[in-house]
């Protein structure tokens, strides 16, 4: 035993556990086994009715046995939720905001039982589980009992998609529930939702609370199982929208199953997220922000700063410093409020850890284990350091999802900028710094949806999150979070195919007869080119006479024009008000050719006079528009509850393809391609397959109205075709696709190779000359990505 003295020296304390007897007495008031809950009532599953057991990974001990749902249970949950949607949709803004009132209510009454039994269940210690997950859950559902309230009034145009399936990890079970299911009932959607199951037992209190709260039958089914049952709810064609958080191999599947089904979709996935220390941060500070950082929740964090990048002039002292550290961490019981860090999940993670820390060590990392007590029993790992690694390295590529951090040096903020963005993932980045300008130049240069800055692994229900890249795309939090789960009233002009005027049953066309025949190249990086095959097909007019020849593109041209947009990227660091000159610029340029498009137009498709004009008038317009929103979708500032800012910040996502229709050929490309450049993007656009002579009309409108070249580049040919080619490349960065409910499919399906954006018509026609429907937010929106970048205050 030692004494006071010693105590203040080694630091060690007693053991400190907290009582676990309430969360016990709770799973024996359910005989330790649970059924599925589904239409308010536990449910035992149909058929073979298989049980998987939940164990605490602390000690191995059986804690309870869980129902596996099968595909008859997921068609159950899913009719309840269907059946339930109607009224709850209906009911009033106040009343559904009373019941996640009195959920967030019911969490907080609850807080010191769920906090233990969390612990239990995941490993993770008392101290995050109390002071962390549970009162951001409580949080979470006050904060969208609030947006319940408002939606009404703020979104009026607004209607919520019906019946969601949500799926959800192991690493912050009740906390991403609350992440998933607050907003989804906020907006008056119903809940199928598919814990992970190694955690799914605050998930089934959660369900009692759901009783007591008053959440209508059908509203939430909570139902267990493993990945199967998560494919199950995926597949489900009564599902209007997949929610997932969980690792990118799980969200590459759900991308590809969802593919052409309509189905919205958001994926928070994995990352490797940098915690970048710059010379003049403040070490001891940022030493206690990287046990934070990676050493939370035993580095089981989709955001856990696990790439180290330290500049070398202080390289030796903070690793110093930061072994000084770990050296007095202490790993063990999670319910003892005194230790640093509990369990991992489950024996076959940290049987993962031990394999991807073996791996990069056989690839020359050095590998440095904390020299801390391990009890023998339960699965804990040790705090580690991977140093001299290569950026070929497992530990620097690869999410171990561990308390394991690779370490890398710099030498100067342009390296530091380089080698954090050199990842395919996106979720976060950590900068330590006293110098604020260098700190904000970093957060704006990294590519991740978070940025803490002197701060780590900040969360708020009001702030967006969620990530770039292979990290997933949709946010969660606040307003943004909630358009997840809305959609508009009226988007599409019907649900049907789209109908396009028929050639020969015309209205007044006009037989130009100064016609001359001749050939629209390719327009790349700002220079008319040929196509790379030599291939050019006949564009004929309405009435079948010959109106010119465009280029049929390749993937060679498509790789050309990608390239082109790719090094464009001065468009994307222009200020928003020098791309509003342009855009108004282009319009200028565009009436003073206003006559010449509606002859055009006429000759084409056909149409009246008034039609055509109305089609120029209606583009010149939307360029206007978009000049003006250039300066304006700027995003926003919130306050936490901490002292902190948060800012989200709307920004490009860089080289956006774009697939035109044949409606409308001039408004449509038009309408396309000025929100995607009015936000920063360079764009690769495939104009109407039928009418292409319009867009490429329009390159002579870009080239006179100083657009630097790359920024708009135009490949004519067959849209489906390019389309494919557009979604398989890797560097293309979001892809929007106009054309029929196959091609659609076709896009989402190929777009799993670097998790691209993709925004879909499924077929449907767009009412291109309503401002409603064919402009506005909702472009804005799709053209960009969230960026929130935390900013404490005060000392
Ligand atoms: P996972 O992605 O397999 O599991 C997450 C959830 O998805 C669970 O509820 C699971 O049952 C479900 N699921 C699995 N396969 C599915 C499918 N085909 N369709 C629908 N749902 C499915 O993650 P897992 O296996 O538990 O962990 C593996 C690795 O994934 C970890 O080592 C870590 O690297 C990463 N991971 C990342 C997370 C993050 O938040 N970014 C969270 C959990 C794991």
């Amino acid at each position: 035993m030692s004494n006071v003295a010693e105590i203040f020296d080694n630091m060690t304390y007693g053991p400190a556990p907290e009582a676990d007897a309430a969360a016990r007495a709770w799973l024996a008031s359910h005989s330790a086994r649970f059924g599925l809950f589904i239409n308010g009532t536990w449910v035992n599953p149909q058929g073979a009715g298989a049980f998987l057991d939940s164990r605490n990974p602390a000690t191995g001990e059986k804690l309870a046995c869980i129902a596996v749902a099968g595909p008859k249970d997921v068609d159950s949950a899913v009719a309840a939720a269907a059946a339930a949607a109607p009224a709850w949709s209906k009911r009033r803004g106040h009343e559904r905001a009373r019941v996640l009132y009195a959920l967030a209510r019911l969490v907080q009454k609850s807080s010191r039982v769920i906090a233990v039994l969390e612990s239990l269940d995941n490993g993770k210690p008392i101290r995050e589980t109390r002071d962390i997950d549970i009162p951001l859950v409580a949080r979470h559902f006050y904060h969208h009992a609030g947006w319940a309230q408002l939606l009404p009034q703020e979104e009026p145009d607004m209607v919520p998609l019906g019946v969601v399936g949500q799926v959800i990890p192991w690493n912050f079970p009740l906390l991403m529930l609350a992440w998933k299911i607050a907003p989804a009932l906020a907006c008056g959607n119903t809940v199928v939702l598919k814990p992970a199951e190694f955690t799914s037992l605050t998930a089934l209190y959660f369900a009692e609370l759901c009783r007591e709260a008053g959440v209508p039958p059908g509203v939430v089914n909570i139902i267990t199982g493993p990945g199967e049952t998560g494919q199950a709810l995926v597949d489900h064609p009564g599902v209007a929208k997949i929610a997932f958080t969980g690792s990118t191999e799980v969200g590459r599947i759900i991308r590809a199953r969802t593919a052409g089904t309509g189905k919205k979709l958001s994926l928070e996935l994995g990352g490797k997220s940098p915690f970048v220390v710059l010379e003049d941060a403040d070490l001891d500070a940022a030493v206690e922000g990287l046990v934070d950082a990676i050493w939370f929740n035993q580095g089981q964090v989709c955001c856990a700063g696990s790439r180290l990048l330290v500049e070398e002039s202080v390289a030796e002292r903070f690793l110093t410093k930061i072994k000084a550290r770990l050296a007095n961490f202490r790993l063990g019981d999670p319910l003892d409020k005194c230790i640093d860090m509990g369990a991992v999940v489950d024996p076959i993670q940290r049987i993962r850890i031990d394999h991807m820390v073996g791996q990069a060590e056989s690839e020359g990392g050095r590998v440095w284990r904390a020299p801390v007590n391990c009890p023998e029993i339960g699965c804990y790992y040790p705090p580690t350091l991977i140093t001299h690694l290569g950026t070929t390295n497992t530990a620097w590529r690869e999410e171990i999802f561990g308390p394991v951090l690779a370490v890398m040096t710099f030498r100067s903020v342009s390296e530091a900028i380089q080698l954090a963005n050199n990842t395919r993932f996106g979720l976060s980045a950590t900068i330590w710094s006293e110098n604020i300008n260098r700190a904000l130049e970093l957060a704006g240069a990294v590519k991740a949806g978070v940025v803490w800055v002197n701060c780590t692994n900040q969360f708020d229900a009001a702030c967006p999150f969620g990530g770039y890249k292979e990290s997933g795309f949709g946010r969660e939090g606040g307003l943004l979070g909630l358009s997840e789960y809305l959609k508009a009233k009226r988007e599409w002009l019907d649900d049907g195919p789209v109908r396009l005027p028929s050639p020969n049953v015309v209205s007044g066309g006009t037989r130009a007869a100064e016609l001359i025949d001749r050939t629209a190249k390719n327009y790349i990086g700002g220079k008319q080119t040929r196509p790379d095959g030599g291939d050019t097909r006949q564009v004929a007019t309405y009435d079948g006479r010959p109106a010119g020849r465009v280029g049929v593109g390749s993937r060679k041209d498509i790789r050309d024009a990608v390239e082109a947009a790719f090094n464009a990227e001065g468009w994307t660091k222009t200020s928003a008000h020098q791309r509003a000159q342009i855009l108004f610029y282009v319009a200028e340029n565009l009436s003073i050719r206003a006559r010449e498009f509606k002859q055009r137009l006429m000759e084409l498709t056909g149409v009246s006079p008034a039609a055509a004009g109305r089609e120029v008038a209606a583009t010149i317009e939307r360029l206007f528009s978009y000049a003006a929103w250039a300066d304006k979708f700027e995003g926003a500032v919130h306050r936490p509850p901490a002292r902190q800012l948060a800012l989200s910040l709307h920004e490009p996502l860089g080289v956006v393809g774009v697939v035109c229709p044949d409606t409308l050929p001039l408004l449509s490309f038009v309408s396309l391609v000025a929100p995607v450049i009015a936000m920063g993007n360079r764009c690769v656009a495939v104009p109407s397959e039928r009418y292409p002579l319009p867009a490429t009309d329009f390159y002579q409108v870009l080239d006179t109205s100083d657009l630097p070249g790359g920024v708009v580049n135009i490949v004519t040919g067959a849209s489906d075709a390019l389309a494919k080619i557009l979604a398989e490349h890797d560097q293309v960065d979001c892809l929007w696709y106009h054309g029929s409910p196959a091609g659609s499919r076709e896009v989402e399906a190929l777009s799993v190779g670097n998790l691209k954006r993709t925004w879909v018509n499924g077929g449907r026609a767009r009412d291109w000359l309503s401002p409603a429907a064919g402009e506005g937010r909702a472009f804005l929106a799709a053209a960009s990505q969230v960026k929130t970048i935390w900013l404490p205050y005060g000392d």
